[in-house]
């Protein structure tokens, strides 16, 4: 009797100790009594492709994928969805039985039902959005959020010809505002959000003014160590409506997770708590 062969998956980076994607998936494996590991690996930039490329043959069923390969996994792959393709990074790879890497990005997806998760009636499309940052998880949302309908994003980076390049490959919808001027844009913002390092242990505060804020305003922050971050407090004293970082990292990663193991987790506080400990 040939037992049934069980399922392998992981997160590639370099550094990767630091990753909650072991710890997270390992928590839905158990819960879920389904058969499946999932580890950490950690490869040199010399040695992504060959990885890549070797581990179906033991077994490996897909993987994530995080800094700072997230741009070359997509140059890597066979096939690309058009979201991966958009945004420019993979984040998440599923592993064919010809051998063929299939590209995906789920991070646009956890930021969205981060936020329908924490405010059921958020609506996108009801006023304009400010982003703070340009980065790779700034395109993520920022795609996201025109996906959704948002009619205007006024996007805010230190380094402006980021931005400006986000403007050129998003359209007219975007408006460019200067790093300070940021504050000067917060006041008629259904949605507020920080996707910068800024506020993050280790790392400076961000000293955007937000006494503009409105209450009711939607305000997320991508930082979720710490969890409540000094955005976010400043912006609840405020009125606002907060959502913190932690459960985009906990939805992106839904996707991943069904595609290898077969079944959906879910979202749920006792995950979050799991996270948290
Ligand atoms: P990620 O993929 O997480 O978005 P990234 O591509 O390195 O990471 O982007 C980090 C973001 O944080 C950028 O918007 C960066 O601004 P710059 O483009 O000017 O570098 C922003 N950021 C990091 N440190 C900052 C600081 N001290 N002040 C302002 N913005 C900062």
């Amino acid at each position: 009797m040939t037992l049934p062969k069980i399922p392998l998956a992981g997160v590639v980076g370099n550094p990767i100790a630091h990753s909650k994607s072991p710890r997270l998936h390992g928590y839905w494996l158990r819960q879920m009594r389904v058969p499946g590991h999932y580890v950490p690996i950690e490869v040199t930039p010399d040695k992504l492709m060959e990885t890549l490329r070797f581990l179906p043959n033991i077994g490996f069923v897909g993987l994530n994928v995080t800094v700072p390969y997230k741009e070359k996994a997509l140059a890597i792959a066979d096939s690309v969805t058009d979201r991966a393709t958009i945004i420019g990074a993979a984040n998440t790879l599923n592993f064919r039985r010809d051998g063929k890497i299939h590209a995906d990005n789920t991070d646009g997806y956890g930021f969205l039902q981060n936020i329908r998760q924490s405010v059921p009636d958020w609506d996108p499309r009801g006023g304009p959005a400010v982003v703070l940052g340009a980065g790779g998880a700034s395109r993520a949302v920022v795609v996201t959020l025109l996906d959704a309908g948002v009619p205007e994003i006024r996007l805010t980076n230190r380094t402006r010809v980021r931005a400006e390049k986000m403007r050129e490959d998003f359209g007219k919808r975007i408006k460019i505002v200067d790093w300070v001027q940021a504050g000067n844009v917060l006041d008629d913002a259904t949605t507020v959000i920080n996707t910068t390092s800024l506020g993050m242990t280790g790392k400076p505060e961000m000293r955007v003014p937000l006494d503009g804020l409105r209450p009711g305003t939607v305000v997320n922050d991508l930082v979720y160590a710490p969890l409540e971050t000094r955005f976010l407090a400043t912006a609840r004293a405020q009125g606002c409506r907060v959502v913190d970082g932690l459960g985009m990292l906990l939805h992106q990663a839904v996707p991943g997770f069904e595609r290898w193991f077969g079944f959906r987790p879910d979202v749920t506080p006792a995950v979050r708590e799991a996270m948290l400990r």
